[in-house]
């Protein structure tokens, strides 16, 4: 076990790459040197960690010379453009990117699903889409209860899944709608509709089949994650104004009859990373709010399917910049470098 680690974040300034900063923290990761790497845009801005000032470096080929661990998200193009530097300098390199997540010699790893994926020799490691992660972690431990043939999802998709600049987007519309010139002053780009007090189908190029890349992902990834290619999925993304935390809609169909809902909450209830919200009295279930800032992806909801009796519903919610994106890429590191982990 390594007692310390150069450390690399490509996309330091994002949305993701702030919230590795504070995981190193919480989680103890033993960064020694630390390289926060961006475009020219914040390049020589600093930026405070544990008590220092960190540079941030301009992103380049020559960045990773004596790195251990380089996490990357600054999205698909750079990954594409460095993380092959990243892996020739030596360091293991875990991509938040949609990269190489479907290439068939690169793991796509959720520790708690399928983190034997991850060992000493492994060198590049994919980060899934953040809805699949959330998904894959509330679906994965009922297979314990039978063999699951077909999952219905449908989304609710917070702006941060969009990065710092949507959240920005989505809290100048909303105040010029609240207060503020309405509605025909708003400069939709770079969406194509209002986001302020509105939801619509995920912002990204819609497919010949009529799903969209997002879509299209969560049903890829989520079978790869699961190693059930064959699983029948039928998934509709809807991005909602909700600043953070993505929340899902879940039907999970066992080739069976479904089991309890005794069963499933218990099964959710001892599973790693999931907390059970499950308050019928008081009507209390997962929501975005709840599960901001948390490591836990929430579950709750949890009935028999009344038109099928093969199936389950439940809804699922998680903070996709911590379980979705940084903490996941975290736990991979954890795994790839054997460090003890630690309950924040
Ligand atoms: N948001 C999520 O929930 C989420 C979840 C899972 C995965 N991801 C993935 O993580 C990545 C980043 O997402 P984000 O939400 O953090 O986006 P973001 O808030 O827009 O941040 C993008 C980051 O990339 C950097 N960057 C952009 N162009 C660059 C270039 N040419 N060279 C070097 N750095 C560059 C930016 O640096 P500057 O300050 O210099 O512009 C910034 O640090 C994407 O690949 C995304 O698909 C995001």
């Amino acid at each position: 076990v390594k007692t310390s680690l150069t450390v690399a974040v490509v996309g330091a300034t994002g949305a993701v790459g702030q919230e590795f900063l504070s995981l190193f923290t919480a989680r103890q990761v033993p960064v020694g040197e630390l390289r926060l790497l961006a475009s020219s845009r914040s390049a020589g801005k600093r930026v405070a960690f544990e008590g220092r000032e960190v540079e941030i470096g301009l992103l380049s080929a020559e960045s990773f010379r004596g790195v251990d661990v380089a996490f990357f998200s600054a999205g698909a193009t750079r990954s594409r453009e460095f993380v092959p530097a990243a892996v020739e300098a030596g360091a293991v390199v875990i991509d938040n990117s949609s990269a190489f997540r479907m290439e068939p010699d690169v793991p796509l790893v959720v520790p708690e699903v399928n983190g034997r994926l991850v060992c000493a020799e492994t060198r590049l490691i994919a980060v899934p889409n953040c809805t699949a992660i959330i998904l894959t972690m509330a679906v994965a431990p009922l297979r314990s209860l039978g063999h699951i043939e077909r999952l219905i999802v449908s989304t609710y998709q917070s702006a941060s899944g969009g990065g710092a600049a949507m959240m920005e987007l989505l809290k100048d519309q909303t105040a010029a709608v609240v207060g503020g010139p309405g509605y025909a002053s708003l400069d939709l780009e770079p969406l194509t509709e209002p986001y302020a007090f509105n939801l619509f189908s995920h912002n990204t190029p819609i497919g010949n089949d009529g799903y969209n890349e997002e879509e299209q992902k969560v049903i890829a990834e989520t079978r790869k994650i699961l190693g059930q290619p064959n699983l029948r999925m039928s998934v509709t993304c809807v991005r909602v104004p909700v600043l953070r935390a993505h929340t899902e809609s879940v039907i999970v169909e066992f080739s069976g009859p479904a089991p309890s809902e005794d069963d499933i909450r218990y099964v959710l209830e001892k599973s790693d990373g999931i907390e059970l919200v499950d308050d019928r009295e008081n009507n209390s279930f997962p929501t975005p709010l709840k599960a901001t800032g948390k490591d836990d992806v929430l579950a709750g909801r949890i009935r028999h399917d009344a038109g099928n009796d093969h199936a389950i519903c439940m809804l699922i919610a998680g903070d996709q910049l911590r379980k979705g994106a940084a903490l996941n890429a975290v736990q991979i590191a954890e795994h790839a470098f054997g460090l003890r982990q630690k309950s924040v």
